[in-house]
């Protein structure tokens, strides 16, 4: 490791999660201070924060607090999110609103109550969590698609409006990571063949990991990305390069 993050103090919400931990774990080897924002979570550890992203009275309860521990923030990571896997047909509106809610409400909430600590940064960098489903769609995903194409609009908003302040802001897009969810993914058939099937819809023929991911977040956390902001940063092993391949019927 390098240290890319010394002395650099982070929150991650969603950071029990898959993704979010491999993030917390590696930020903290680079030198940084990082709380995990989740919904559950180690009440006596001061790494570790109970919040729901989408209650507006937590969320600024948390960065009021915040603001008495840690004289800047220098990184926000919302890494927080859920899916439903249905059509908008099957999709009721409580569902609809449940899944706005955690991806592009608490996203905006977080940020914008992160914010005021953010100015106090020399140099502030806030990583949202976009998705190759925000280009391109999955069947059965349409308020999860709908959710993170609005995070990536959102994303170049808020690194127009803050980047004159010393405030970057992009957004990580990943395709297959090797999470509970894609565990759930291969426990719906026989694992070898699908695993099979995700290798040959991919040009690198292989699925990421929460590592990959997390590599990405720190370089673009860290100075070296400087110049890096308000851009849609998709890491997925080629798949949305690739124009999808026939398969003739034999
Ligand atoms: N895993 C993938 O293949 C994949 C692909 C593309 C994008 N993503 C995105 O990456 C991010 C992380 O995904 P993951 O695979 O780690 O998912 P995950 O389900 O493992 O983790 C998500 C975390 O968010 C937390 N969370 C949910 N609602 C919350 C709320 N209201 N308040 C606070 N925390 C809340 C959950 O408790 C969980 O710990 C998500 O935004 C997801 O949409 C994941």
């Amino acid at each position: 490791m390098t240290d890319q993050l010394a002395g650099r103090t982070a929150v991650v919400t969603g950071g029990s999660g898959g993704i979010g931990s491999a993030i917390c774990a590696r930020f903290v080897r680079e030198g940084a201070r990082v709380i995990a924002l989740d919904l559950a979570g180690d009440p006596s550890s001061d790494d570790v924060a109970t919040v729901d992203i989408t209650d507006e009275a937590a969320v600024t309860g948390f960065f009021t607090e915040l603001a008495d521990r840690w004289s800047a923030l220098d990184i926000l990571v919302n890494a927080a999110g859920i899916e439903i896997e249905k059509t908008i047909e099957e999709t009721t509106l409580e569902e609809w609103n449940s899944v706005f809610a955690v991806n592009v409400t608490g996203t905006f909430l977080t940020s914008r109550h992160a914010l005021p600590l953010l100015r106090r940064s020399s140099g502030a960098s806030i990583v949202n969590f976009g998705s190759y489903d925000g280009f391109i769609a999955d069947p059965s995903l349409a308020a999860y698609c709908a959710s993170k194409g609005a995070v990536h609009a959102l994303t170049r908003a808020m690194a127009c409006d803050h980047g004159p302040e010393g405030i970057r802001v992009n957004a990580v897009c990943p395709g297959y990571i090797d999470t509970p969810m894609l565990e759930g993914f291969f426990a719906g058939g026989d694992v070898e063949s699908l695993q099979d099937a995700i290798r040959d819809v991919h040009p690198t023929r292989t699925w990421g990991t929460p590592d990959d991911v997390a590599n990405l977040v720190t370089w673009l956390a860290s100075d070296e990305a400087r110049y890096a902001s308000g851009q849609l940063w998709v890491l997925d092993g080629g798949l949305t390069a690739q124009v999808q391949q026939m398969h003739p019927r034999s």
